[in-house]
């Protein structure tokens, strides 16, 4: 019963919208870039980077403290192309057919990279990943929220050459206090660039949902990265309810977690009619890997059933920034793939 719905999870058409690109950098990719460009990490071999990754509490802090190391390596346009070209390969083998991922700007242009050197190996491989794997995808450029907003407006100026390659614009990293205060400005000029317009509002963090009322009120998101804590306020839901502002959560775990994590809220989000998408985050940095383990383990430890993943990737699909014809198209693939099981 269940090896029978593994497979229909394996070959289900599936769309991912929150994953960084700098998140895929598989321990071995690690190692071998660190050595390759000369840059030094506190990993030996590949089961040390593995052990590395039993994040402890504070998770996202520890989280993002490994996390710069997979930042570090990355040095030249090859890195990021061959980094991409590999996520493609492996979301193709995971049966997804659309994608929206992040990349970061601040993380590597504070470290001395240009950013149409970076860009231009990330859209070679996006352009390879359509030509051998079929897959369609689109970027979102993600500040990160614990840099100035001045270096956010530069980094709009640099993109500009790049605008019609680039879906829309994201904050992540450490989530500071009342981050969003300070992004007005930027958030405003994206907009009328034409950009769309996401933020993380990370779980378990501090005046989590004073924050997420933020960015839909000040900076006008149209959608949030997690989200979870949506959920904490009944005005809150209703909010993103009615708007059907998407959440794109990520029930990632380590590699000590018993579980996945967060599998009861995801059902109660589901429930109250949320938007609510199933994503990986950062699938080279935790133990939940990549999109089918993780509908695997909710089934498993969640009990969810296929008509709640199915629901969940409906989801996905709805939320992403494609036309309406495109979205059409999709889940009637979707559709197909549920009724000829
Ligand atoms: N939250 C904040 N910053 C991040 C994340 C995340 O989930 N992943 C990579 N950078
Ligand atoms: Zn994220």
């Amino acid at each position: 019963m269940s090896y029978g719905l593994n497979d229909f999870i394996t070959g289900m058409p599936k769309a991912e919208l929150h994953v960084h690109i700098e998140g895929c950098v598989e321990p071995l990719m690690l190692l071998r870039l660190a050595e390759r460009n000369g840059v030094d990490i506190p990993y030996r071999d590949e089961d040390e980077v593995w052990a590395a990754q039993d994040y402890g509490e504070p998770a996202l802090d520890n989280f993002l403290k490994y996390h710069e190391n997979c930042l570090r390596v990355l040095q030249t346009g090859q890195d990021f192309y061959e980094l991409a070209y590999a996520f493609f390969k492996r979301s193709a083998e995971e049966n997804i057919v659309y994608l929206e991922i992040m990349f970061e700007t601040q993380a590597h242009i504070s470290r001395g990279l240009v950013f149409s050197e970076c860009f231009d190996g990330l859209n070679q491989a996006r352009r390879d990943g359509r030509r051998d794997f079929g897959i369609e995808s689109n970027w979102i450029m993600s500040f990160q929220r614990d840099h100035s907003a001045e270096s956010s407006m530069e980094i709009l100026d640099m993109a500009k050459p790049f605008k019609d390659e680039i879906i829309g614009v994201g904050l992540d990293n450490y989530e500071v206090n009342n981050f969003a205060l300070k992004f007005v400005e930027v958030f405003r000029r994206a907009r009328e660039e034409g950009y769309r317009l996401t933020s993380h509002c990370d779980c378990n963090q501090q005046n989590s949902i004073e924050h997420i009322r933020q960015c839909l009120e000040l900076l006008q998101v149209e959608r949030i990265d997690h989200g979870l804590h949506v959920i904490d306020s009944p005005e809150l839901t209703a909010m993103v309810r009615e708007s059907q502002i998407p959440l794109t959560m990520c029930p990632t775990w380590r590699p000590s977690d018993p579980a996945p994590r967060r599998l009861e809220s995801i059902r109660e989000m589901l429930e109250l009619g949320l938007l609510v998408s199933i994503n990986t985050d950062d699938p080279a940095e935790f133990a939940s890997r990549y999109l089918n383990n993780i509908f695997i383990e909710m089934h498993k430890h969640g009990s969810y059933t296929k008509d709640e993943i199915v629901r969940l990737t409906r989801n996905a699909f709805t939320s992403a920034w494609i036309s309406e014809d495109a979205k059409a198209h999709y889940l009637e693939k979707l559709e197909k793939y549920v009724a000829g099981k």
